[in-house]
């Protein structure tokens, strides 16, 4: 297993891995997990944090949402409704920034929002480039929380690749995140185990077309999502979605991946009238296309690779 240290150069390990192009948008892994343990253990957590005192909308100290906040290089968020969103997303963190990390970023003179998104890039090819600020690498948050425990533990510690950025998410009912984008799946591949959902929870991700939807069931499956292309989610259900989100460095577990079945296509012009288009529930229309945008904020080329100066 690769482990992550700062000073690592990613960049020949990345040539051997897939892009987002020669991946599905969703699969399931070969690897499968005890659904029944994990809802027992999940269940346990958020019942030990409501009675810690957090009646309304407890924050986990540990949660890394704040540092990763990813901003445009004209300091707007990429994630319309970031700061109401991620105020509640991240309700448990299982692994936080490794120490050697936070000595690290303690010595820098510079935040991660000085930060062009192409010295961001170039920082996770090389973590020994000059402008490198750990903050933003997921593969730095490795450091096991006190709530990393029993199945849970064992459920990270049984990937192929390194486990970072691990949490419990929750999207709660009639919320949403709009489009956007995150690192390539040659970085940090994401996936998800969901623990309690609802049919009505649909993570959208773009085509060439427009986008295709996906529910993804808590059937003990773990999920890979294609986060290199733009995509949205939703839950439009009465009952908040909990997940797990594991990062991984690197595609050791995409092995045997089966590619999931979309429950609905959606053209350019219907997703015009999407609720995660629109604003939802009560937003201002804001139906912009932020792909190519996106593209030059991370200095990208169309095709997805890194256009790096
Ligand atoms: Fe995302």
């Amino acid at each position: 297993m690769m482990q992550h240290r700062i000073g690592i150069d990613y960049s020949r390990a990345l040539l051997k891995r897939k892009t987002k192009k020669s991946l599905p948008l969703v699969g399931r892994l070969s690897r499968t997990v005890d659904i029944e343990k994990l809802l027992a253990q999940i269940r346990q957590l958020l019942q030990c944090l409501r009675q810690e005192g957090a009646s309304a909308g407890y924050a986990d100290p540990a949660s890394s949402e704040h540092n990763y906040h990813l901003k445009t290089s004209r300091g707007e968020s990429f994630i319309r409704n970031y700061e109401e969103f991620y105020a509640q997303y991240s309700v448990i963190g299982f692994q936080d920034l490794s120490e050697e990390a936070r000595i690290s970023a303690a010595g820098l003179s510079f935040s991660v929002n000085d930060l062009t998104p192409s010295q961001r890039l170039r920082g996770m090819r090389n973590t020994s480039s000059v402008k490198y600020h750990p903050h933003y690498d997921e593969r730095n948050y490795t450091k096991p929380t006190r709530f990393l425990t029993g199945y849970i533990a064992e459920v990270l510690s049984g990937f192929k690749a390194e486990a970072c950025r691990a949490a419990l998410v929750c999207l709660q009912p009639k919320n949403y995140i709009s489009p956007h984008f995150d690192i390539g799946p040659e970085y940090v591949v994401r996936t998800m185990i969901p623990v309690i959902t609802n049919s009505k929870s649909i993570v959208g991700i773009r085509t060439a077309s427009g986008y295709s939807e996906f529910h993804l069931p808590a059937d003990g499956g773990i999920y890979f999502i294609n986060a290199g292309f733009e995509h949205y989610a939703i839950n439009d259900g009465c009952e908040p979605r909990y997940q797990i989100r594991i990062c991984l460095n690197g595609q050791d577990d995409l092995d045997g991946l089966v590619p999931l079945e979309p429950v609905r296509e959606l053209s350019n012009t219907e997703f015009a009238q999407h609720p995660c288009a629109r604003g939802y529930p009560n937003e201002q229309p804001a139906a912009e296309n932020i792909l190519l945008r996106t593209l030059r904020e991370f200095n990208l080329e169309k095709s997805g690779k890194a256009r790096l100066g």
